[in-house]
């Protein structure tokens, strides 16, 4: 026979999710810790927990014939040891919870990611343990985050996985360039670089109304990335959409104001109407000002509408610089299974130098592809930066970082003048004294 000590540490080393085991006697409530939970059919729903035949709690289950299955998440391992008797002396286990009741009667936690409400079908003798088989009557997913784990003696979670592929797209380079009064050849040349480089670029905003081919550099940008995938177009109605897609832009990007939900249902609803349209290959849902909202139920709320909209991203834009990484966190935690099988994108400035640092939470939480600018010319991300930290992190992209690299540095060395005076006319000069080289 195994020894008793080296049966433990083999079974320390399976790792496992954390419950909670509720049943009630007579109306008083009583929960144990249980990672011994187990599913077990599927029609008709049963699941298993095997109890050792020694606790209070084994004595309960078996009287009542009833009990429930809480799962505790990440952040619940202080429930997990208050449930196990590891907290000291605690009066009521269930102090400081909220729960709620189903089919039998069982309290079933609030606070956990999900839980089961059970009737005992059997009870098998296991050893000093019984495994209890449940029925399962009443269930409710709460919440989407991670589990809780529990693995040689500790408790854990997931680690984050970084992802093998990376993509990335610039739209705010053409604009830039063009608002600080770079000549439209420049525009174009640089433009082009960069789409050849493998990286979308924005070519053309056509959401101020102007035709495409009266922007000064849009007609010539039109043609400045190199396959019809890697260039996109800002739009906000189904008529720009049409004349970008007429000179070959089958990528449309349009916005949708996170605080405002007519303006994110009149996005899904253009999105659905573009859908229907074999010239366009990506329609890009931008949600503006998605890490500035009260919380994080607007954005959810928005992603959850645009999921099911005809998007084919949805893009979290931080307009004005607010995001942090943990809200970063916060929202991506969530908001990338909503969004599910649509690919979320991030748009992050680089406000206080925490552009990177977010970039990194965003890979971790399963974001895979970004928006920057080159040079970080708005405030946002630089493209060559962001290249250069996939590259340390051994995370591929399908841009050619080294002809990027070049396209950045040449940026550098002729750095475009001031951005145009705004309408209240603040900023100095328009005019670029030396227009960038050629490559
Ligand atoms: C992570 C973890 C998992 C546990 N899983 C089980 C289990 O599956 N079955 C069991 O009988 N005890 C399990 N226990 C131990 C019980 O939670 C513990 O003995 C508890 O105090 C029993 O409560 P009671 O004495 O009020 O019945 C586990 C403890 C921990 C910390």
């Amino acid at each position: 026979m195994v020894e008793a000590s080296t049966f433990r540490d083999v079974l320390a080393q399976w790792p496992s999710g954390v419950t909670v085991v509720t049943t009630v006697v007579d109306g008083v409530r009583h929960g144990m810790t249980a990672s011994s939970f187990s599913s077990v059919s599927l029609d008709p729903p049963l699941v298993s927990i095997c109890l050792d035949r020694r606790l209070y709690s084994h004595g309960l289950v078996e009287s009542s014939g009833v009990f429930g299955i809480s799962v505790l998440a990440k952040d619940q391992a202080e429930v997990a040891r208050r449930f196990a008797g590891m907290a000291g002396d605690v009066a009521d286990r269930f102090d400081g919870e909220t729960w709620s009741t189903a089919a039998t009667g069982v309290p079933l936690l609030d606070s956990a990611l999900g839980w089961l409400d059970c009737r005992v079908l059997h009870a098998y003798p296991g050893g000093d343990h019984t495994i209890f088989v449940g029925e399962v009557l009443a269930g409710h997913a709460a919440r989407r985050t991670a589990p809780l784990l529990f693995h040689s003696r500790g408790w854990g979670q997931f680690a984050d996985v970084l992802p093998d592929v990376a993509t990335l797209a610039d739209s705010g380079l053409v604009n830039s360039l063009a608002s600080r009064g770079e000549i439209a050849d420049s525009v174009r040349r640089t433009a082009h670089h960069v789409g050849r480089s493998g990286i979308r670029v924005r070519v053309a905003d056509l959401t101020a109304g102007a035709p495409l081919e009266t922007l000064p550099w849009g007609g010539a940008a039109v043609e400045a990335a190199a396959d019809a995938d890697h260039r996109s177009a800002l739009v906000e109605s189904a008529v720009q959409a049409r004349q970008a897609v007429d000179r070959g832009i089958s990528v449309l990007e349009f916005k949708a104001d996170g605080h405002d939900p007519r303006s994110v249902e009149r996005a899904a609803v253009l999105a659905r109407e573009l859908a229907g349209d074999e010239g366009t290959t990506g329609r890009v849902v931008i949600l503006e000002d998605a890490f500035a909202l009260a919380g994080n139920e607007p954005a959810l709320a928005a992603i959850d509408v645009l999921a099911h909209s005809g998007a084919t991203e949805i893009c979290l834009d931080d307009t004005s610089g607010a995001a942090t990484p943990l809200q970063v966190r916060a929202l991506l935690q969530d908001a990338v299974g909503l969004a599910r099988p649509v690919p979320l994108r991030l748009r992050l400035r680089d406000k206080d130098r925490l552009g990177l640092v977010n970039v990194l939470t965003a890979l971790k939480s399963g974001v895979h592809h970004f928006d920057t600018t080159l040079g970080g010319l708005d405030g946002a991300v630089a493209t060559e930066d962001l290249l250069r930290l996939l590259e340390t992190l051994d995370v591929t992209t399908p841009a050619d970082a080294v002809a990027l690299d070049r396209v950045a540095r040449r940026l550098r060395e002729h750095p475009p003048g001031p951005p145009a005076p705004s309408p209240n006319g603040t900023s100095a000069s328009t005019a670029h004294p030396t227009p960038m080289p050629s490559l």
